[in-house]
């Protein structure tokens, strides 16, 4: 699909970079951001707009929102909301950090650095907790009609919206648990990856089997292992045709629906939620049409 940033439906990288940036000043935004069309590729970064840029834009882009931090009950979480967020990715930390360098120069008349966060992939494809993370992610066609905006037109075809939160793992309280209540706690057995048939409600691929929901409620996760020390987490990110599936499974596990909260929510919580749209590309070239660049 030559329309779409490739790098959403490719594999993760095994090391990448993501940046966020706030809004400095409303009259830089247009000229900033077409000098990045030297920048973004699609593949090598993967670019995402926020509600604020596009409404400094005066443009509304349908199914763009505000990132919710609350289901009418259950927990609250955090909505931060960013400009713009970029996925860098590449397999040399050298690159990642020059294209980290060039981004964050070239639009600097119009954007403020808000976030920096290095991830990797982990073992064969792990969340630091050691669960093997993607098993039940759509492929080919499927990951397509999932994760990717068709039928709604020219400039919007091929655009993706990315939901990411930053998960920052209580390693110490998980390590407290027994090996029954950490597998409970997923449904999956991290020896081997099977599916619990006795998980309890609270398991979290029992709060989010996409097959569960009316309608079903699949996504594209592309969620990668950050680090910073000794310190670290999952970047959750789930690309969408829209932002309706991942509210449906998040709903669920703060409890909204039925008072019964996930189980990872015992040893990691969020700190960040924000909502992005990803243009689609025209010609090689990120197609910008939709907010009238
Ligand atoms: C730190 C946070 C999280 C961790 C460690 C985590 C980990 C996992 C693991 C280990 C699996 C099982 C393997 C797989 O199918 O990928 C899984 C499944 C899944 N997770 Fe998460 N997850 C996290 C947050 C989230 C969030 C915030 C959502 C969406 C709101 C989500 C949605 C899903 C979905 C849709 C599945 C597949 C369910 C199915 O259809 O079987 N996850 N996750």
């Amino acid at each position: 699909m030559d329309n779409v940033q490739s790098g959403i439906l490719a594999p993760p990288p095994r090391l990448a970079c993501y940046l966020t940036f706030s809004l400095k000043s409303h009259g830089a935004v247009a000229p900033a951001i077409s000098s990045l069309l030297d920048i973004v590729d699609g593949n090598k970064v993967v670019l995402g707009f926020g509600y604020p840029v596009v409404g400094a834009l005066n443009r509304q882009i349908d199914g763009l929102r505000i990132f919710p931090s609350f289901f009418g009950s259950g927990l609250a979480l955090p909505s931060t909301p960013s400009a713009l967020w970029f996925w860098v990715r590449a397999n040399d930390r050298g690159q990642l950090l020059h294209l980290a360098r060039k981004i964050t120069d070239t639009i600097a008349p119009a954007f403020d650095r808000e976030s920096i966060l290095d991830a990797f992939v982990y073992d064969t494809g792990r969340d630091l907790t050691g669960y093997e993370d993607g098993t039940e992610n759509p492929k080919g066609d499927k990951a397509v009609a999932a994760g990717i905006v068709q039928g709604k037109g020219q400039g919007m075809d091929g655009s993706s919206f990315v939901a990411v939160q930053k998960w920052v793992h209580d390693f110490a309280g998980f390590a407290k648990l027994s090996s029954k209540e950490q597998d409970d706690s997923i449904g999956r057995r991290r020896t081997d990856n099977e599916e619990l048939a006795d998980a309890p409600p609270s398991a979290h691929v029992k709060r989010t089997a996409q097959e569960s929901f009316d309608p079903e409620a699949f996504v594209l996760r592309r969620s990668m292992p950050w680090g910073n020390g000794t310190e670290g987490g999952l970047n959750f990110v789930a690309f969408g045709k829209s932002f309706d599936a991942f509210e449906a499974q998040l709903k669920r596990m703060v409890g909204a629906e039925d008072g019964i909260v996930d189980g990872i929510f015992q040893y990691t919580r969020p700190v960040t939620g924000s909502y992005f749209w990803c243009p689609p590309m025209r010609g090689g070239r990120l197609d910008l049409r939709a907010l009238g660049l």
